[in-house]
C-alpha cells in the first residue's frame, strides 16, 4: 500500500471502473478501497491537514440491468470524497449486460471515449 498510497500523493486522474455484484462495487476493489480511510481517519482523528492532491475522477460501472447502480456508485463517490476527487468528472454507466456485452454497447464506448478525451483536456489546462 505504500506505493499505492505514493501514487495517491501525486496522480492527477482517478478512474474507477468496476461490475455491479449484488448492488455494490467488486469485492477487489472494496479491499482495496478499504485502505483510503487513512486519509479520513488523519483528518478526522488525527487533525492532521492531509488532503491529497486534487484530482480528476471518473466512475464506470458495468451491470446486467438498470436497477442496482445506486449503492455502487455511492460507494464510489464516497472513495471520491477521500482522495479529493470531487466533484467527479464523468460518471458512464453500462447497465444492460443482460442483452448487450459492453464491448458492443456503442452509446457506452462513446461516453468512456469522451471521458477519456475529456481527461486528457484538464491535464493539458493544468500544465
Ligand atoms: C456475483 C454477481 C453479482 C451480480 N450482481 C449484479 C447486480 O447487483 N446488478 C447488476 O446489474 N448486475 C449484477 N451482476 C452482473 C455483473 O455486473 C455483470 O456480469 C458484469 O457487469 C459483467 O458483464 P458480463 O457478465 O456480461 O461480462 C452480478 C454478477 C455476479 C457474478
Amino acid at each position: 500500500m505504500q506505493e499505492v498510497y505514493r501514487y495517491i500523493e501525486e496522480f492527477d486522474n482517478i478512474i474507477l471502473a468496476s461490475p455491479i455484484y449484488f448492488s455494490e462495487l467488486s469485492g477487489s476493489l472494496l479491499s482495496l478501497l478499504s485502505r483510503v480511510q487513512t486519509y479520513f481517519a488523519s483528518k478526522y482523528f488525527r487533525g492532521e491537514d492531509t488532503n491529497p492532491k486534487k484530482k480528476n475522477g471518473v466512475l464506470i460501472l458495468v451491470g446486467a440491468q438498470k436497477g442496482t447502480e445506486e449503492k455502487a456508485s455511492a460507494t464510489a463517490h464516497t472513495v471520491f470524497r477521500y482522495l479529493n476527487a470531487l466533484p467527479c468528472v464523468a460518471n458512464v454507466f453500462l447497465l444492460n449486460t443482460n442483452n448487450v456485452a459492453a464491448i458492443d454497447d456503442n452509446v457506452a464506448l462513446k461516453q468512456s471515449q469522451d471521458a477519456a478525451n475529456l481527461l486528457n483536456r484538464l491535464c493539458e489546462g493544468s500544465t
